[in-house]
């Protein structure tokens, strides 16, 4: 085997980060990063918000990051001039996968389907169920016994993409929607790394998931934690 096949074979998987928030999910990515337990390099990060948590710990990491704030100088920046900046920041950092973490703006189709890699965003709720906000409690008023989180491949239709992994938990008569937060965000800090970790080994092959969803009888991949 030659050097530069060896090398090839090694590369760590180079993965973008999209954030809005605290930015809980992407310290896991880069403490994992730095153990040497993903093999990943985390090429940048694009935050949506100046005063993201999420910006202070690519800073603290050395990571490059992007702030385009929708509220720069006091305008909203509109999500076209947003998708502009970001699809020619993603470019030039050629990343294999971007991960939504925390991302809170929606993404228009045009710059979904003309991402320079496969997008994955993770969402807190057992998918198909509970798309889009205030999952907990929705969860505890429809009086479900299990909740958890998956992850999912992007597409335009928001939290609808195929489901490739969830991680799950039993709900209790006493939880409250705080709690249950709290809960679920422990095991999306399991789920999302050992989710890349899949992706970087090729146990699951994105561009299939992506494009042939019914090939895939197997996903989601379920993981069963004792929180
Ligand atoms: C996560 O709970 C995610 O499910 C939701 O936003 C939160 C992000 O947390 N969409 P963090 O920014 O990674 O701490």
């Amino acid at each position: 085997m030659s050097d530069s096949h060896h090398t090839a074979h090694h590369q760590p998987l180079r993965v973008a980060v999209l954030v809005s928030g605290s930015g809980s999910n992407l310290q896991v990515l880069i403490d994992a990063m730095h153990a040497g337990t993903l093999p990943i390099e985390i090429v940048g990060v694009i935050s949506n918000r100046e005063d993201a948590y999420a910006v202070t710990r690519a800073k603290d990491a050395d990571i490059p990051v992007t702030v385009l704030s929708h509220v720069a100088s006091g305008k909203r920046m509109g999500i076209k001039t947003f998708e502009a900046h970001a699809s020619t920041q993603l470019s030039a950092w050629q990343p294999d996968l971007i991960v939504l973490a925390g991302f809170m703006r929606v993404l228009s189709a045009g710059f979904i389907d003309h991402a320079p890699a496969p997008m994955i965003n993770l969402h807190p709720s057992l998918l198909p169920v509970y798309k889009g906000l205030d999952t907990h409690q929705r969860v505890i008023q429809a009086g479900d016994r299990h909740h958890g989180c998956s992850i999912h491949v992007v597409t335009a239709e928001l939290d609808a993409g195929s489901v490739l992994t969830q991680a799950l938990l039993s709900v209790t008569p006493q939880d409250t929607a705080d709690g249950l937060q709290t809960r679920v965000q422990q095991l999306e800090h399991q789920l999302l790394p050992w989710t890349i970790q899949l992706i970087a080994k090729g146990v699951i092959d994105l561009n299939i998931a992506q494009t042939t969803p019914s090939v895939l009888p197997a996903l989601p991949l379920k993981l069963w934690l004792n929180d």
